[in-house]
């Protein structure tokens, strides 16, 4: 079996704000392994945000490490790409423009920046939409550019926070099938917070559930139903059993 490529050592992080302190994590430790699929779910507050983006490096803890490939985590790194709840587009610039935009702002520019950006779109299904504007786009399409977005670096780690929270049932259900194809078609190794345990578990192949706040890693649940799936999973017994085994544990009694 791969290694962990991604790891938390005791990370704990407390808020100062002017309420006063807001302890938001409590001896955080967790691993993923190299091209595992890793769900996090947890309460709302529990701080789910704040470990992503302490595993992001976009903000730090204030005890414990992150480690990349074993190395410790300091600041950002190209290796990660990180995918918010808002696609966060540039209005003003195309969806080919957007996707380029990471590379621009390292200084990297040049035709070889829309071949890539071309190909990706074609990964995430937006061939021909490359010079449209987002606002043109549906919630769902433009999620898929923010995810066109982030792998432009070729991150080998994608850092997801509820990326499909704002879309309906449906739309949601065809952007995890979607999620699992480019995941299938890149071998990335993804980091997924949400806060539906049915998509939880769709996707992958272990759930980390956390705690109340202060938010602490109560279990990693192994999902080790068939792959490829598909949504008619959702009716299957062993499915179900697992549904209830997370929700027990996220509202338990
Ligand atoms: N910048 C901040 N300053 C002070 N407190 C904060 C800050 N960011 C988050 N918090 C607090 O830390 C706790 C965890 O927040 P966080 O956003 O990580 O939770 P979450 O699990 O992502 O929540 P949700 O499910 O609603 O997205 C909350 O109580 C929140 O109010
Ligand atoms: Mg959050």
């Amino acid at each position: 079996m791969s290694k962990a490529i991604l790891a938390a050592e005791g990370i704990e992080k407390t808020y100062l704000s002017r309420e006063g302190e807001v302890r938001a994590l409590r001896d955080i430790s967790l691993q993923v392994l190299a091209q595992e699929f890793v769900s996090l779910v947890g309460p709302s507050g529990c701080g789910k945000t704040t470990l992503l983006r302490i595993l992001g490096g976009l903000l730090e803890a204030d005890r414990g490490a992150v480690l990349i490939d074993g190395q410790i985590l300091t600041q950002p790194r190209r290796e990660i790409g990180f995918i918010f709840q808002n696609p966060t587009l540039m209005p003003w610039r195309t969806v080919l423009k957007n996707v380029t935009l990471p590379l621009e702002v390292r200084g990297i520019n040049g035709d070889a920046n829309k071949k890539r950006a071309m190909e990706l779109l074609g990964l995430v299904g937006l061939l021909g939409f490359e010079n449209s504007y987002p606002h043109e786009l549906s919630g769902g399409m433009q999620q898929r550019v923010a995810i066109a977005r982030a792998l432009v670096y070729e991150p080998s780690i994608l850092l997801m926070d509820e990326p499909f929270g704002s879309l309906d049932a449906i739309t949601r259900n065809q952007m995890n099938l979607e999620l699992l194809r480019i995941w299938r078609a890149t071998g990335k190794t993804i980091l997924m917070v949400t806060h539906t345990i049915q998509e939880a578990i769709f996707l992958a192949d272990r759930v980390l559930v956390m705690s109340a706040r202060p938010g602490h890693i109560r279990a990693a649940v192994p999902i080790a139903l068939p792959r490829p799936r598909d949504t008619d999973i959702f009716y299957n017994e062993e499915f179900a059993s697992l549904y209830h085994r997370v929700r027990d544990m996220i509202s338990p009694g």
